[in-house]
């Protein structure tokens, strides 16, 4: 299982229940690391996409505590080792947590990497990832050029569980 996600300086990942950045070439990873896999997000992120509707080309699995909560297009599990059960046949790059702050913090020990786009920039947030640089069982794999879109610079970056 992987984690992805996109980071400022100082790991922030959202606020009032929206991402603090939009940059195309990021959506675009995005899209392409993840289209035809299994992704798990909780219920705010969920809620966060554009009428709060699962993404398409992508089994969608999401965290809730309410047992009666049902989407269209979408599994609903109720707690991340429910999620773990479903998942437990699929290979490790099949399966992508993709948010938001809960779920990456309860899924984050069963993750073998991390794609994370870290923006050099730091931003106010009320969501945060964990700080992988400061985790003794992380270690930075890989490191792209620095991107640029609109002056916001960033870097493609993987980290790999140690
Ligand atoms: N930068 C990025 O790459 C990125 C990616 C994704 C999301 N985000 C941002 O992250 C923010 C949302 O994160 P968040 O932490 O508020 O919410 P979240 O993790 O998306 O969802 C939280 C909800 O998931 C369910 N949940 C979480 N852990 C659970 C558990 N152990 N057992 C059962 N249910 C569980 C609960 O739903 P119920 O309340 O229904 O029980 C909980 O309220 C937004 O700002 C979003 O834009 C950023």
């Amino acid at each position: 299982m992987y984690a992805i996600v996109a980071v400022s300086k100082n790991w922030g990942i959202g606020r009032n229940n929206a991402l603090l950045f939009s940059i195309p070439e990021d959506m675009k990873y995005f899209r392409e690391m993840t289209a035809g896999k299994t992704i798990i997000m909780g219920r705010n992120t969920l809620e966060s996409f554009p009428n709060g509707a699962p993404l398409k080309n992508r089994r969608n699995i999401i965290i809730s505590t309410n047992e009666d909560y049902k989407v269209e297009g979408a599994e609903i599990v109720h707690s991340p080792a429910q999620a773990l059960e479903l998942l437990s046949d699929l290979p490790e790059d099949e399966v992508y947590v993709v948010g938001g702050s809960e779920v990456y913090r309860a899924m984050l020990p069963f993750c073998e990497k991390a794609f994370v786009t870290k923006v050099l920039k730091s931003s106010e947030a009320d969501r945060f990832f964990p700080d992988l640089d400061s985790l003794s069982d992380w270690k930075l794999a890989q490191v792209s050029e620095e991107k640029e879109h609109e002056g916001l610079k960033y870097r493609f970056c993987v980290y790999e569980r140690i």
